[in-house]
């Protein structure tokens, strides 16, 4: 256990903690990963109420919005998704340049959802408990937890692909490559399920600032964890 010392994102005043985590055969890592990021804790308890100043705000589980929380909000142009889809400002600005980007490798980004405010997620979370039951929490966040009511989060297709058949598409290959580079971050990754909370999304990103977005990509970790160690 003494190992968790040498992890790089350890930290102090989650000793205690880690001590006690001791119920799965996780490596070091794991285990200051899990605490940093609070699953020791079942999910919706312990929760505080997240800091909206910046835009690497932390909205997951254990992170909430109050339920009038709304961001400055723009409706995108049809050409770039769903009509009437609104998200915030700068998360729009930072989309279209990288709309644009893509454009230029003659691949179509296209935005089936943004913002939702906290009664649209009321409505979400309804629709995947009728058919995901009991696994409802592994796809949709309660109301008040969700990243959509935040703005900064957009669920990215190509026209006519799904959530099934978006990863085999080369426009998912480029925002894997590309993303970061206009403060975009895919935010449910494959095979952090068990630090996000969330099954993989190949479609959810979040807009975090291109320096922030940068460090994720390369150092392959999460918000939750960046949060954790830098911001917190
Ligand atoms: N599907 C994402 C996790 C949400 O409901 O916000
Ligand atoms: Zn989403």
């Amino acid at each position: 256990m003494i190992h968790s010392l040498k992890e790089p994102y350890y930290l102090n005043k989650n000793l205690n903690r880690y001590l006690a985590y001791k119920n799965k055969n996780l490596s070091a890592k794991e285990i200051v990963s899990s605490i940093n990021t609070n699953r020791d804790y079942e999910y919706y308890t312990n929760t505080k109420k997240t800091d909206t100043s910046t835009y690497q705000m932390l909205v997951n589980k254990y992170y909430y919005l109050e339920k009038n929380y709304k961001p400055t909000l723009v409706t995108q142009q049809s050409i770039y998704g769903r009509v009437n889809v609104q998200m915030e400002t700068k998360t729009y600005e930072q989309f279209k340049k990288m709309y644009a980007k893509a454009k230029e490798e003659n691949l179509t980004l296209y935005v089936n959802s943004a913002y939702r405010s906290y009664s649209e997620q009321e409505e979400v979370f309804k629709e995947y408990e009728k058919t995901m039951k009991e696994h409802v929490l592994d796809y949709a966040a309660k109301p008040g937890y969700s990243e959509h009511q935040t703005g900064l989060a957009l669920d990215i297709f190509k026209p006519g692909t799904t959530t099934k058949t978006f990863e085999n598409t080369k426009e998912f290959k480029w925002l894997q490559e590309h993303a970061f580079e206009f403060g975009f971050i895919l935010r449910y990754p494959k095979g952090k399920e068990n630090i996000t909370g969330y099954d993989y999304e190949s479609w959810h990103y979040r807009y975090v600032g291109e320096e922030i977005a940068t460090y994720i990509h390369q150092n392959n970790i999460t918000l939750d964890e960046y949060y954790a160690f830098f911001l917190e």
